[in-house]
């Protein structure tokens, strides 16, 4: 039987609380045991409790991992992610910064559509030998567990292999996918000026194989005027929900509440961005028990400084996600460290607020709360030991990497080579 026993962790984060996403002030009780030490056996946590209680219910066989006295945290789970493309934008990043806005450039034929190009052109070898680079950095941040959607292929045979591409990255557990379907990412090349014609295909024959091959949990749509507007993406919405996908929804990036409105009118899990969601937008979303995923490194990049308003939606009880949104465009980061830092100096939310959105909120947006996304007994041994002995220096110390070992179902699949 393998055991492991970590040791000496000045905190020992563990988020135990309520069996549900928490909201208001539950999202800064963080349920720390100070010098705490966590016993795992056959991947799963087995104990919890203060280091002199559980040296007599450890195994003399059992591995010690010492955590030096830094802090233990849960793995991250990043709830949205496009971790699965080709090539990079950094030639439209460079026009950016010198005045072009994303949405001309877009609208000029680059944006999502360039890396679908590059995307459909890439073989699922090399598609794989990127997301599997792209991979080591979501571990470098301390991330056990990433929500990985579509979205570059926009034509059958393309979305099929992304979807396949993330199957096989999953395969190994060295970190854990949940794979969405984002055919409705963007209307592709072919049929620009037929919109209604690429729902059809989405609905007749996409979402149809998606479904049967199994290869997506959750359906996701960019619900935005000028992309699928609300009377489109309802109706894939609504195709996907009678196939048994979950929904997630792209709201409210940058025009007003009918993203949000939706999600809420389709019982959607998640609506993502919400940076221009007003009063009312907010509103249904509380009635509706639709999560908000917050995602500031869309925001930095692209140089806006609209953020959601997170403060608003925590004094609501709404139950708060944080993600990188990770991708080539609006967010080339996979750094959760980084989406903290962000959320705490730019949305105002506390270290504690954040780390609870970035981990047991976004794993119960991901019907994996039972699973992951706290340190308790039964649950999976998801975690990381992180180079700090306050958990609020995670989001204080920014730009750098600060894991030092992080470990899945109690394997270590990652142990920096920067510590001594
Ligand atoms: O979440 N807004 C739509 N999708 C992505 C951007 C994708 C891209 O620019 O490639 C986002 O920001
Ligand atoms: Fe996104």
């Amino acid at each position: 039987m393998s055991e492991l026993a970590v040791w000496n962790c000045a905190q020992l984060v563990t988020l135990a609380g309520p069996r549900r996403a928490r909201v208001g002030p539950e999202m800064r009780e963080l349920a720390i045991v100070p010098d705490g030490a966590m016993l795992v056996r056959e991947g799963r946590i087995q104990a919890i409790g203060s280091r002199a209680g559980m040296e007599r219910v450890v195994s003399a066989n059992a591995e010690i991992v010492d955590a030096g006295g830094r802090i233990v945290l849960p793995g991250f789970v990043d709830a949205h992610t496009h971790a699965v493309f080709a090539g990079t934008r950094a030639g439209e990043f460079e026009q950016r910064v010198e005045g072009t806005t994303y949405a001309e450039i877009a609208a000029g034929g680059g944006g999502i559509r360039s890396t679908v190009r590059l995307t459909r052109e890439a073989g699922e070898a090399d598609l794989l030998a990127a997301a599997r680079r792209y991979r080591a950095w979501f571990l470098r941040g301390g991330t056990t567990t990433i929500e990985a959607k579509s979205g570059y292929g926009l034509s059958l045979e393309s979305e099929l292999k992304i979807l396949r591409v993330i199957r096989q990255l999953a395969a190994d557990g060295r970190l854990r996918y949940v794979p969405t379907f984002l055919g409705a990412h963007e209307v592709p090349d072919e049929y620009r000026g037929r919109i209604d014609a690429y729902v059809d295909l989405l609905i007749h024959e996409m979402l149809p194989r998606v479904a049967a091959e199994g290869l997506a949990e959750y359906c996701d749509v960019f619900c935005e005027p000028t992309v699928f507007p609300a009377a489109q993406a309802r109706v894939i919405l609504s195709a996907a929900r009678a196939l048994g996908f979950g929904l997630r929804i792209h709201a409210d990036q940058f025009t007003p509440d009918q993203g949000a409105l939706l999600a809420a009118e389709m019982g959607a899990a998640t609506a993502d961005h919400l940076e221009a969601t007003g009063p009312a937008g907010l509103a249904a979303l509380k009635a509706a028990g639709v999560q908000p995923v917050l995602l500031p490194g869309s925001v930095y990049h692209l140089g806006s400084t609209r953020y959601p308003d997170a403060r608003q939606m925590i004094g609501l009880g709404l139950p708060v996600v944080l993600a990188t949104d990770f991708n080539p465009g609006s967010s080339p980061t996979a750094s959760m460290p980084m989406a903290l830092s962000l959320a705490s100096t730019q949305m105002r939310m506390t270290p504690a607020e954040a780390i609870t959105a970035a981990t047991i909120n976004a794993a119960y947006s991901l019907r994996r709360g039972d699973q992951i996304g706290s340190l308790e007994p039964g649950k999976l041994a998801d975690f990381a030991i992180h180079d700090c002995g306050d958990y609020r220096e995670l989001p204080y110390f920014f730009g750098r990497e600060p894991a030092r070992a992080v470990y899945v179902g109690g394997t270590c699949v990652y142990n920096s080579p920067h510590f001594y």
